[in-house]
């Protein structure tokens, strides 16, 4: 099968007049399910995008519903990133949503017109993430995340992410088709971003569109998506089997592309779902926390690192490296630049033995909150943390605990100062039934 995916295509000259009150301007967009347009309410001259589903479809039962459900999901999760529906309307001839009208490009047009910087893909990205997180909070799963359904406006001079088109999202806790097909058997939906589990016909959770987020991500950097063989046959055993290309070290603007970037896409990527990020929260995370994955800390460091930052101070003058016990992501606490005298660090009796050399290790865990025990079974206290040793004492065992997340072990050495970022692994997501391809499927209501 080659990657037609423009199925219902509408003919320019067959633009209806009108949908209710609001008179048709022009043409906005055709995707999957249908047509956007531009329309004006005859009275009261607003103007809005009117999505209506194609002609064709009107009598495919199953898909009236999905239309109806986009429009219910939007409104039920309302997030500033996700476009806004006001209206549905079903109406002889005609099924419809009113929507607010957007200013601006889809990402598809603006990654075929422009480079873009590093701080431009991580505004976007970040952006994108916020959304789909909210969705997620609700148990509302995208499913057809790519650049095409990530409109970009602009507010301040910024871009400001609108995400659309929750035509095929599903409610988790309930059963719906993955792919979808029309009556006459065409395929919807954009293989090209689907995730391994989408590919195979296996059941889809949250985390598929953590994967559908790391090819945008992908893109954002790359100016093209990791996998793009038009033979849909081929390009879902690559999807399923092949390792994604190295991730650019250079944005397309000639910004060095940051390394935490980098692993965030490669790990968003990864074929089995229980090897990505744990939820989406977690992207959003290391989203935010890139300075802190590429850079040692220079300036003045925002209250809770103060108290890590004085103990590096002292470790860094002290000295000392040593071995790093710990797996995972774990990074040595660069040495900080003591501040002119005097040094705002321990205040010393002049008769009192010299204090300890001591390390500090820092505990961040992502989701933050999480309770820190020793292997005595004692609390350290919770992320993020720091737990103060002595140079050289026996490493630290600790054991991370959250409800709702899998306990994570780790052991640090103490001969040097240590900042480590652990993220947790969410519990299993509720199960999700096995789909069928069939259309037939219930009304996912969400209320
Ligand atoms: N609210 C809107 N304002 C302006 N353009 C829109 C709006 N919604 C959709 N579009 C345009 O129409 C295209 C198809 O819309 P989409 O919601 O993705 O529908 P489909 O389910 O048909 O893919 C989008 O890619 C975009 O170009
Ligand atoms: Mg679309």
């Amino acid at each position: 099968m080659s990657l037609n995916l423009s199925v219902v295509r509408e003919p320019a000259a067959l633009l209806p007049t009108s949908f209710g009150a609001y008179v048709v301007e022009s043409l906005l967009g055709e995707g999957t399910m249908g047509c956007v347009y531009q329309a004006r309410h005859q009275t009261l001259g607003r103007r809005v995008a009117v999505k209506s589903l194609h002609e064709k479809l009107l009598n495919d039962a199953s898909l009236v519903r999905r239309f109806l459900q986009e429009a219910r999901l939007v409104n039920t999760i309302n997030h500033p990133h996700i476009v806004e529906v006001h209206d549905f309307v079903e109406a002889p001839g005609q099924v419809y949503a009113v929507m607010e009208l957007l200013e601006g490009e889809t990402l598809t047009a603006r990654l075929a017109s422009k480079a873009l910087s590093l701080a431009v893909v991580v505004s976007i990205a970040t952006q994108v993430a916020e959304a789909i997180e909210a969705a997620h909070a609700l148990s509302v799963v995208h499913r057809d995340l790519k650049p095409d359904n990530i409109f970009l406006s602009q507010r301040d001079g910024a871009d400001w992410v609108k995400v659309l088109d929750f035509g095929v999202a599903k409610l988790l806790v309930q059963e719906g088709p993955r792919v979808i097909e029309t009556q006459n058997g065409d395929l919807l939906g954009t293989p090209r971003y689907m995730a391994p589990e989408q590919a195979a016909g296996l059941d889809v959770d949250a985390r598929t569109d953590i994967y559908a987020f790391g090819t945008v991500l992908f893109e954002l950097l790359a100016g093209k998506p990791p996998f793009e063989s038009t033979v849909y046959g081929q390009l879902a055993a690559d999807i399923i089997t092949r390792p994604p290309p190295p991730v650019p070290t250079l944005t397309r603007t000639g910004d060095a592309v940051p390394e935490g970037l980098r692993r965030l896409v490669t790990d968003c990527l990864a074929k089995n779902a229980d090897h990505r990020p744990a939820s989406m929260g977690d992207v959003l995370w290391r989203l935010r926390h890139l300075d802190e994955d590429v850079a040692p800390l220079a300036q003045p460091p925002p209250r809770r690192w103060m108290v890590p930052a004085l103990v590096a101070v002292v470790v860094a003058t002290l000295g000392g490296a040593g071995a790093l016990l710990a797996s995972g992501p774990v990074k040595a606490v660069a040495p900080i630049e003591a501040p002119p005298p005097p040094p705002p660090v321990v205040v010393v009796p002049p008769q009192a033995p010299s204090p300890p050399r001591t390390v500090s290790i820092v505990i961040e865990s992502a989701p933050p909150g999480a309770n820190v025990v020793d292997s005595t079974g004692a609390s350290l206290g919770t992320t993020p943390l720091t737990v103060k040793r002595e140079l050289g004492a026996p490493p630290l065992a600790v054991r991370l605990e959250l409800k709702g997340y899998e306990p994570l072990s780790r052991e640090f050495g103490t001969t040097e100062s240590l900042h480590v970022e652990l993220p947790l692994k969410r519990l299993a997501p509720l199960p999700v039934k096995k789909e069928t391809r069939a259309v037939s499927d219930g009304v996912l209501d969400p209320f």
